[in-house]
């Protein structure tokens, strides 16, 4: 259907029926409008599996829906650092859509992991605007590859449960961009969803529904979003003033409520009737894009799919530690232990929970190895210690040569809808764990939580390997990767902090009533452990294999660019073990020295490759002036501080293993307003203006110290002294200080020369 095509129907709409069709027909669709024949269209919950309810809605995942496939959520889907493995996870999921006539999944879920205890964490991908946006779009571009929308979600900084529907996260530009928006930008540049879901918090205050900034200036008119916003469930506030604001479909329907406060607006002169005929104009033309690449011979196999998540979920699993001990051999008396051996926690709670038909556990899969002895050993349904089921385990475990200890954290303390209160494991399980401890020397943890933990019991254990939550299949991955058939190859997409008080957010999260205040700006995660230099568990990017990558050659194709070339950079990477193995290749961007307070690592760029034994594969990066840039406040706009930078190779946030360094020259002035209060060292950031001023800076006491040097007083004085003295200095100081060699009238002629550049 063509845009005039679409345009022509909607001509033939009543007012009523536009305003109709700007908010949901239920819980679940869009409306239909018989006569002239525009269908309805569903859209389901996502983000990682399918969903559907054919009966009774809601957005808690309270109700029943379909039988489908639970894949792995975003938390370890983010862990894989496989965009073509996800894009391949997206084209499943839009097979099942086309099976089930659902138009759009809700999801990717991209929020940025601002505290490790969001209680939705589980559902986003990473504290790092980069790894999020770019997981996000190869979701995306998988699953619209198959004629299927997604909605990218929840725009804009809903990054907490507490009070999130009505909470503002106020935050500064620069770091709205850097962080909060930029993950959205990658998701939109990369995938071009078709579809937006603005979430429920306010931002700086107006609801993020509510928000022209956002939704049309930013999303559209920068970064070229064409599709249709829809609001999370329930968000609406006000909807004549959302639909102004470019916020398109109300979700779900409000029973005709505010349709009629569209349709009055319209009629008392304040909305445009245009404004509602675009709106349906983007609505139309997703349902007529699904429409015409619907594939009504669709089918779906639960089974294939079940396989699908276990492939999907070996590249999820972060090897933490492992002293040895893995992989496992069969030959050993093994003993798992645990509750979630046998009953894995594998997803989250609320909206994106899906109703599996199968569900393989480790000691389901386990038995292509040997067996192994069980013992439930804990409860997560309260957290109370069971003394039968401890001492059982303790004896399961002494008998055995290895405990394999399955734990994490249970629904009641990590879903959507609330925030987790710490960081802490319940207390019932950590009991296990040191019971364990005491009578096995040989212990691997196998972690099933959605977010990071303290690990108060780290140096008793001998392995650990963090499972996250990934999806129904999860128990064929994690025997895999114990037994060594599979190479674990994850990396982690977040920090995970010594304590929970270690955080950046710590102080200001959830907030004081309805204000959060991102106190930390843009030291979001590593950007902030990196800066402060602090100990962590584990650091951002990290997690072992069981082969050993070497690096080398480090190239960078020019040492000086502009801000407007491009470099290419290329490192060549060796497996230098015995087994087969995958590399998340990581390139941060540190800039050497800076007047705007930046972090000391970013990460540019990353990639993921598979080595044989013995093999080495080149991998080439381009960079351009984003990689160096940050967001400049004054210009509104990314901008690069002439200067030196390094461009590292890493394996981690916190394990540089090769850095080079390069000379960015920005071809951008920042315009400065300068005064007699401008101070010398405000100068001195531009070049071209110090030049100018130079002449000007006549400072008398430099001098006195030069003619008096043996003087005590002079003695006290040290050259560091009196250069910050004149550094900061404002220009009306020469009048002062210059022993009248600088008079007013000098001063203004040098601002006004400034003022001009
Ligand atoms: C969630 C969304 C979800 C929607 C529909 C909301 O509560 O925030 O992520 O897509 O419900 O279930």
């Amino acid at each position: 259907m063509t845009q005039a095509e679409i345009k022509a129907i909607i001509a033939q709409m009543t007012l009523e029926e536009k305003a109709c069709m700007c908010s949901g027909a239920d819980f679940w669709h869009t409306e239909a409008i018989e006569r002239l024949g525009v269908p309805a269209t569903m859209v389901s919950d996502g983000p990682h599996g399918l969903r559907k309810q054919d009966d009774k809605g809601d957005h808690l995942g309270v109700n029943e829906s379909i039988k489908a496939v639970c894949f792995p959520a975003g938390c370890a889907t983010a862990a894989s650092w496989n965009t073509d493995l996800i894009k391949g996870m997206g084209k499943t999921l839009a097979n099942e859509c086309q099976a089930e006539g659902v138009s759009v999944i809700l999801g990717p879920a991209l929020n940025i992991k601002r505290s490790p205890v969001c209680g939705r964490n589980f559902e986003y991908y990473s504290e790092d605007p980069l790894v999020a946006g770019r997981m996000a779009g190869a979701l995306i571009a998988g699953v619209q590859s198959d004629g299927v929308g997604t909605s990218a979600k929840h725009f804009l900084a809903n990054n907490q449960e507490t009070r999130r529907m009505t909470c503002s996260s106020n935050i500064d530009e620069r770091t709205l961009r850097e962080i909060y928006l930029g993950a959205f930008e990658g998701a939109v540049k990369e995938g071009n969803p078709w579809t937006i879901m603005a979430s429920y918090n306010r931002v700086n205050g107006v609801h993020a529904t509510e928000s022209k900034e956002y939704l049309t200036d930013v999303l559209r008119g920068e970064w070229g979003f064409d599709g249709y916003v829809m609001s999370d469930w329930g968000a609406v506030n006000d909807r004549v003033a959302e639909l102004k604001a470019g916020m398109d479909l109300e979700m779900p329907s409000s029973n005709g409520e505010n349709d009629k406060l569209i349709v009055e607006a319209v009629k008392n002169g304040t909305l445009d009737e245009s404004v509602v005929d675009t709106a349906v104009e983007r609505i139309l033309t997703i349902a007529y894009r699904f429409e015409e690449n619907r594939r009504t011979d669709a089918v779906w196999d639960l089974d294939a799919d079940h396989e699908t998540a276990r492939k999907i979920a070996e590249e999820t699993m972060v090897l933490l530690k492992n002293d040895g001990i893995l992989p496992l051999t069969a030959d050993k008396k093994i003993a798992f232990i645990g509750q979630y051996a046998s009953k894995p926690r594998f997803q989250g709670g609320g909206s994106s929970h899906i109703n599996c038909r199968k569900v393989t556990s480790a000691m389901d899969a386990v038995s292509e190895y040997g067996s192994v002895a069980y013992a439930q050993g804990f409860s997560d349904k309260a957290d109370v210690i069971d003394e039968a089921m401890m001492a059982e385990a303790v004896k399961t475990a002494s008998e055995a040569e290895v405990a394999v200890l399955f734990v994490g954290l249970p629904d009641l303390i990590e879903s959507e809808g609330f925030d987790r209160k710490d960081m802490k494991m319940p207390k019932n399980q950590l009991a296990l764990i040191d019971a364990v401890c005491e009578v096995q020397k040989n212990v691997v943890i196998v972690l099933h939580n959605g977010a990071p933990i303290e690990m108060p019991w780290i140096n008793k254990v001998s392995g650990v390997l963090e499972a996250y939550l990934s999806g129904e299949a999860c128990g064929g991955a994690v025997v895999d990767i114990l037994f060594g058939k599979v190479n674990p190859s994850a990396k982690l997409p977040e920090t995970f902090p010594v304590k929970y008080e270690d955080n950046p957010s710590y102080l200001s999260f959830p907030g004081e009533r309805n204000e959060v205040n991102y106190t930390e700006g843009v030291f979001v995660g590593y950007r902030y452990y990196d800066k402060k230099k602090m100990d962590v568990l584990f650091p951002f990017g990290f997690g072992l294999s069981y082969t050993e990558f070497e690096y080398s050659n480090l190239k960078v194709s020019a040492s000086s660019i502009k801000d407007t070339d491009t470099v290419t950079v290329s490192v060549d990477v060796k497996n230098v073990g015995s087994v087969a193995g995958k590399e998340v290749v990581q390139l941060y961007v540190n800039d050497v020295e800076s007047y705007v307070l930046r972090p000391i690592n970013e990460l540019r760029d990353f990639c993921k490759i598979e080595l044989q034994p013995g093999e080495v594969k080149t991998v080439t990066f381009t960079l351009g002036k984003r990689a160096f840039a940050y967001f400049n406040t004054t210009l509104h706009d990314w901008h690069v501080e002439s200067g030196d930078f390094m461009i590292r190779i890493g394996k981690s946030s916190r394990d540089i293993v090769l850095e080079a360094p390069i000379y960015v020259e920005s071809t951008v002035r920042v315009p400065v307003k300068y005064s007699l209060d401008s101070a010398v060292c405000d100068i001195q950031e531009d070049p071209q203006a110090y030049e100018i001023a130079a002449p000007y800076i006549k400072v008398d006491l430099l001098e006195q110290q030069n003619d008096d040097e043996e003087s005590s007083a002079s003695e006290a004085i040290s050259k560091d002294m009196v250069e910050a003295m004149i550094k900061y200095l404002p220009l009306r100081g020469m009048l002062n200080f210059s022993d009248g060699k600088v008079t007013r009238e000098d001063l203004m002629e040098l601002i006004e020369k400034l003022n001009n550049i």
